[in-house]
């Protein structure tokens, strides 16, 4: 359970400055400078127009990419600015160095009203390895930090740990939605609940499974991963990625699942393939009956509906990674099964993970989700019950 944080309503904001660090880490089009998704731009207008609307002036703080510490053309934010401006309705100024002399001459200038956007912090080398002096820099250049950056919560770096040190530090409404919303499936879900697991790797979500079969009534396991649950419990999955390593561990959660009457259900038939792409001919078949060769690429149809009755009596549900290769129209039945069960309006759905968002806004129905997370890895790491950095570091209420 994560301790009470205080938020930018707990704290005196009018004729201040503020550094927000946001999560400004989006997706471009292949090959151009065009933003594919800009969920995480607009999920950061509310706290920004609310320090707005109290009379602070603002200075925005994110990365973009992993550009390790130098300048990568293709990773500026300025791409991002003119989005910001459009979004927030307000000519915002753009700082291009991360040079702390010139940046604090632009900061020290500003107005209430003003939004300062700085470069991508992981240009510098200090920011990833939370550098004490790039992180004391960043906090005189503001009376206050706001973290809204659910996204890089889990990272232990300047912006988003070291600054804390130096200043007062509190969450932003963004944020606080995050903790809200994933915290309210750990603890106190709407009975029965159900967690819908997929995505590739096993490994990425082993732990995020052992801690949600403490709070959850049913775990329905898809996408890559269900491969190496198959082969846990002896099924043969032809060229299907199996995480051999990782065999033992699932074997021993379905084991102590039934201990805590949280019933783990696996694919009982899936589309399968010779070879891996788009147009790829497949078949549906058993589980039992995946041949030599053939790879798992969506669950079957008589999972789907066995997916479907068990969500159909589900009040709430979380969900993260997808039932197959969704970006794929032949691929996308069983990750499209989930997505309308949860849009129902008489469940509580929270989804995470980029792929999962993504397949659930190119089917429209994002809007039909009670919480859609901002985080893909931070929000593996929350529902791993871990502790995050970027949360633990602000001002307890
Ligand atoms: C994300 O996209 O998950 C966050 O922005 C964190 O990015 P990172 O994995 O490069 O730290």
């Amino acid at each position: 359970m994560v301790p009470l944080k205080k938020t930018v309503r707990d704290i005196e904001l009018s004729e201040q400055k503020i550094l927000v660090r946001v999560d400004f880490n989006v997706p471009f089009s292949p090959g151009t400078l065009e933003i594919a998704n800009t969920n995480r731009i607009s999920a950061s207008i509310p706290t920004l127009q609310y320090l707005l609307d109290k009379g602070a002036s603002v200075i925005i703080c994110s990365h973009l990419g992993r550009p390790n510490g130098r300048e990568v053309e293709g990773l500026s934010l300025k791409p991002i600015w003119d989005k910001l401006n459009q979004m927030l309705g307000l000519h915002s100024q753009f700082c291009p160095s991360l040079d702390f002399s010139e940046i604090s001459a632009v900061a020290k200038k500003l107005n209430v009203g003003d939004v300062l956007l700085l470069e991508n912090l992981r240009f510098h080398k200090g920011e990833e390895s939370n550098d004490l002096k790039f992180s004391q820099n960043l906090a005189k250049l503001a009376d206050v930090y706001v973290n809204d950056a659910f996204g890089a919560a889990h990272r232990n770096h300047a912006s988003v740990q070291g600054i804390t040190n130096y200043i007062p530090s509190v969450a932003g409404l963004l944020l606080e939605k995050e903790i809200l919303s994933l915290q309210s499936v750990l603890t106190a879900p709407k009975r029965p609940f159900t967690a819908v697991l997929g995505g590739a790797k096993v490994s990425d979500k082993i732990n995020v499974v052992r801690n949600l079969m403490t709070v959850a009534d049913n775990i329905l396991i898809g996408g890559g991963m269900a491969a190496t649950f198959l082969a846990a419990e002896s099924v043969f999955v032809g060229d299907s990625k199996v995480e051999e390593s990782f065999i033992d561990s699932a074997r021993q959660l379905m084991k102590e699942s039934r201990a805590l009457d949280c019933e783990i259900v696996l694919p009982t038939d899936a589309v399968v393939s010779k070879s891996f792409g788009p147009n790829s001919s497949n078949r549906i078949c058993d589980v039992s009956d995946i041949q030599k060769g053939e790879m798992l690429l969506d669950v079957g149809p008589s999972t789907s509906i066995l997916f479907k009755d068990v969500l159909s009596a589900t009040a709430s549900a979380l969900w993260n990674g997808p039932m197959g290769v969704y970006e794929w129209p032949q691929y996308l039945k069983g990750t499209k099964t989930v997505a309308e069960s949860l849009s129902r309006e008489d469940i509580t759905s929270v989804i995470g993970g980029g792929s999962t968002v993504d397949a659930v806004s190119s089917l429209g129905l994002e809007a039909r989700m009670d919480h859609v997370s901002t985080g893909g890895g931070a929000s593996l790491e929350f529902l791993e019950g871990r502790d995050l950095p970027g949360i633990m570091s602000l001002m307890d209420v």
